[in-house]
């Protein structure tokens, strides 16, 4: 399966009519749309281009970051929250929900860590003058995102389902990782000031985290002061699995009772709420219980997400026993994905929740990169497992 997901995956970088290091959604141009290089779904997987070394993941990094600092030239440093571009780097101006201030913190993120794996290998230069200069205002792509991440974090923006305005865990929690690992950088590259101001924000965000774990609901939710109260009525969203994994925990460890709560409630949500987990292994997940887009369906992204925490969960956990369960757990999103995914292995955004079949944008990319993430996840519990043995 994992051979095959790569390729997809790779399939979707580069596209011949656009610039070099750009990363389309989906290959589907109508119903949905999704031809452009969405800055979260681009982040997030040349995040595991770069960890898992898909490709040439060197050259698709170093084109990813050109790409990216055309985009920021073409959007100026006031509006790096801009959501996606076209394929030939121009900024889509329709209407949308803008800004959606997680992209550039993801964007940072991944960019930093492999600006970290240059630094070790003497790439000095290019580190500096592309990545991380140190000036303000700067030019370089990884600082440009650090600078805006540092200075609008605490405002309010669309959501990573593009749907509501407010305060988000999702993108508190990623920038939150952002500024802290963009510190580590600062400070390698001598610009220790801004270390110093980056760690500050993070704690400033850690701080306002806090207040997503509702004691009155006894979770964590994903939003407050949201502009769609009235929905989104159940205060349940996978965002918040989301922006755990995706921020490496940097907030609550995987253990974390307020996490273990959160996750029991989104599952028993999202069992009632689906026909199709009536039968078959595991529990599809969505992305909220009230979500309509398309009908409102169970996403491969999101059920992937469940799977990887629970392989999160099984790493973190001291007991054996509670290990082995969590890994167990962990195995039934990744049979019930296998359970909707077609015989050539192609996945779309959805599976329909009345009879299970694909439907939504083909070939998301994001779709791809969240199973190899998983099958990731699941193969570092089996390490982790014969090193005790
Ligand atoms: C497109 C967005 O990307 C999606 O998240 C949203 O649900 C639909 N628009 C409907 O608003
Ligand atoms: C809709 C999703 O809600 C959003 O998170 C994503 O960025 C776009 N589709 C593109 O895949």
């Amino acid at each position: 399966m994992k051979s095959i997901l790569i390729t997809f995956l790779l399939a979707n970088l580069n596209p011949v009519d656009g610039i070099r290091g750009t990363v389309i959604a989906s290959p589907s141009r109508e119903n949905p749309d999704y031809y452009y290089h969405w800055v979260r779904d681009a982040a997030l997987v040349m995040s595991v281009v770069w960890s898992q070394k898909l490709g040439d993941s060197d050259e698709l990094l170093r084109d990813f970051a050109s790409a990216t600092k055309k985009h920021q030239e073409l959007s100026g440093d006031a509006n790096l929250g801009e959501p996606k571009y076209h394929v030939d780097g121009k900024p889509y101006t329709e209407p949308w929900g803008r800004p959606q201030n997680d992209g550039p913190a993801l964007r940072a993120l991944t960019l930093t860590k492999w600006a970290q794996a240059l630094l070790n290998r003497g790439e000095t230069a290019y580190v500096q003058k592309a990545l991380y200069d140190g000036r303000l205002p700067s030019t370089s792509v990884i600082k440009r995102d650090l600078e805006y991440v540092a200075h609008h974090w605490s405002e309010p923006c669309f959501d990573l389902w593009e749907e509501v305005q407010g305060e988000h865990f999702y993108t508190l929690a990623v920038s939150a990782r952002a500024l802290q690992e963009g510190a580590l950088l600062a400070d390698r590259l001598n610009d220790s000031d801004a270390a110093v101001f980056y760690r500050q924000q993070v704690k400033k965000i850690k701080k306002s985290l806090r207040r997503f774990l509702s004691s009155s609901r006894g979770w964590i939710i994903p939003t407050l002061r949201n502009s769609k109260r009235n929905f989104k009525t159940s205060d349940l969203d996978v965002s918040v699995v989301l922006g755990l994994l995706h921020s490496d925990f940097i907030y609550l460890s995987p253990t974390d009772p307020w996490v273990l709560k959160t996750l029991v409630k989104l599952e028993e949500s999202f069992l009632k709420t689906y026909e199709v987990n009536k039968h078959g292994p595991g529990v599809a997940i969505g992305r909220y219980p009230e979500d309509a887009y398309f009908g409102g369906n169970p996403w491969f992204l999101t059920t992937a997400a469940m799977g990887e925490i629970y392989f999160k969960l099984a790493m973190a956990s001291a007991n054996p026993e509670l290990a082995q369960a969590y890994a167990n757990k962990g195995e039934t999103f990744l049979e019930r994905i296998r359970y909707h995914m077609p015989h050539d292995q192609r996945l779309t955004e959805q599976f329909r929740r009345d009879s299970g079949f694909v439907v939504g944008a083909s070939d998301l990319t994001w779709s791809y990169a969240s199973v190899l993430t998983l099958l990731h996840a699941k193969e570092e519990v089996l390490a982790q497992r014969r090193q005790v043995e």
